[in-house]
């Protein structure tokens, strides 16, 4: 038995602190030690205030509360009472108030350029070192970034998993753009100020077969939870759908062809919006998604980009008459990020 575990406390409005609890310690314990004040009123398992849900992970609630504040139904969905639950493993617990409300926030983190590389004027993808200090993650969350000298900053997933030496983004090249304009320049060495983790998006227990759906840079989400696939282990079938708007926005492609050495069950598909495209499978990621890859609706979907991609597989899905058991998207646009996930 380990003798402490990472708990990630993700609030209501998309932040998410991780904290460490002891092998015997109550999580509500563990987070007011680490200056978190989690909702609360008895601590003593009788009033409910705690009530939060589990996502991932094993844990002991216990029979020391009572029916009144945590029904055997509610406990059989997930939801805990943080002032009783003793975690087993590594778990991911959301707080159903905002982060401000327990007295925290994102946290502030630095770190430098490493390398900037330029993708066939499509992409830049932004390698940063000397991340001392940096917080852990969950795969598909982002990060914002300070964009040096502007005052200004930008949303970005992580592209790499947490807790490597060196955290990368994969950047759509924004002609004019703010960020873009920084990184055609940027030297190597120069300091970075971020905040995050923050996100709802991002990935849950693999139980069942993925279907992950990436809109150009989109991708970066899914480079990072397929990272943290490649080194946990994967049991399920995962297909990936890439598609982008032309020929010189796949990027990347030799990275997802080496997680397909990596992850057994992992397969992808690109595919070329622009009717001039000279690649094999030209058209949207609705028009390259085989019946077989929706499992009959037993499928967990995944979907990073833009608007109005999130409403053609929603309109795709219900022409098909599938239901997926669970459909996560993140909308972005190049100056921003916003996530919803979507209950089945
Ligand atoms: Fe009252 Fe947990 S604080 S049940």
């Amino acid at each position: 038995m380990s003798s402490s575990y990472n708990i990630a406390l993700n609030f209501e409005d998309g932040v998410t602190r991780f904290i460490t609890c002891g092998a015997q310690e109550k999580v509500l314990d563990a987070a007011f030690r680490q200056r978190i004040n989690l909702p609360m009123d008895c601590s003593d398992g009788v009033c409910g205030t705690c009530k939060c849900r589990a996502e991932s992970g094993t844990y002991d609630m216990g029979d020391d509360y009572i029916e009144e504040a945590l029904t055997a139904d509610e406990a059989a969905q997930g939801l805990v009472l943080t002032c009783q639950m003793i975690p087993r493993s590594d778990c991911v617990v959301a707080v159903p108030v905002p982060s401000t409300a327990c007295k925290t926030g994102t946290a502030k983190f630095n770190g430098s350029v490493a390398a900037v590389t330029g993708m066939n004027d499509a992409a830049y993808e932004l390698v940063l070192e000397g991340l001392a200090g940096a917080p852990a993650f969950l795969p598909g969350q982002y990060a914002n970034i300070g964009v040096p000298g502007s005052g200004q900053h930008r949303s970005y997933s992580f592209s790499s998993a947490s807790g490597a030496d060196r955290m990368t983004f994969l950047i759509k090249h924004v002609p004019g753009g703010l960020m873009s304009s920084w990184l055609s320049s940027a030297d190597v060495g120069t300091p970075l100020e971020m905040t995050g983790p923050l996100g709802s998006f991002y990935l849950r227990p693999v139980t069942r077969p993925l279907l992950l759906l990436a809109g150009g840079t989109g991708l970066a989400p899914f480079l990072s939870m397929l990272e943290t696939l490649a080194q946990q282990g994967c049991a399920q079938p995962l297909h990936l759908i890439y598609g982008v708007t032309r020929d010189q926005d796949l990027v990347l492609v030799d990275r997802l062809e080496d997680y397909a050495r990596r992850i057994p069950g992992f397969t992808f598909t690109t595919c070329v919006a622009d009717p001039a495209s000279s690649h094999p499978q030209r058209g949207y990621v609705t028009e390259h998604m085989p019946s077989k890859v929706l499992h009959a609706g037993n499928v967990d979907v995944y979907l990073c980009g833009p608007p109005p991609m999130v409403d053609a597989v929603q309109r795709h899905f219900k022409a098909a008459g599938i239901a997926p058991a669970s459909f996560h998207y993140e909308k972005f646009t190049p100056n921003a990020v916003a996530a919803e996930p979507v209950p089945a």
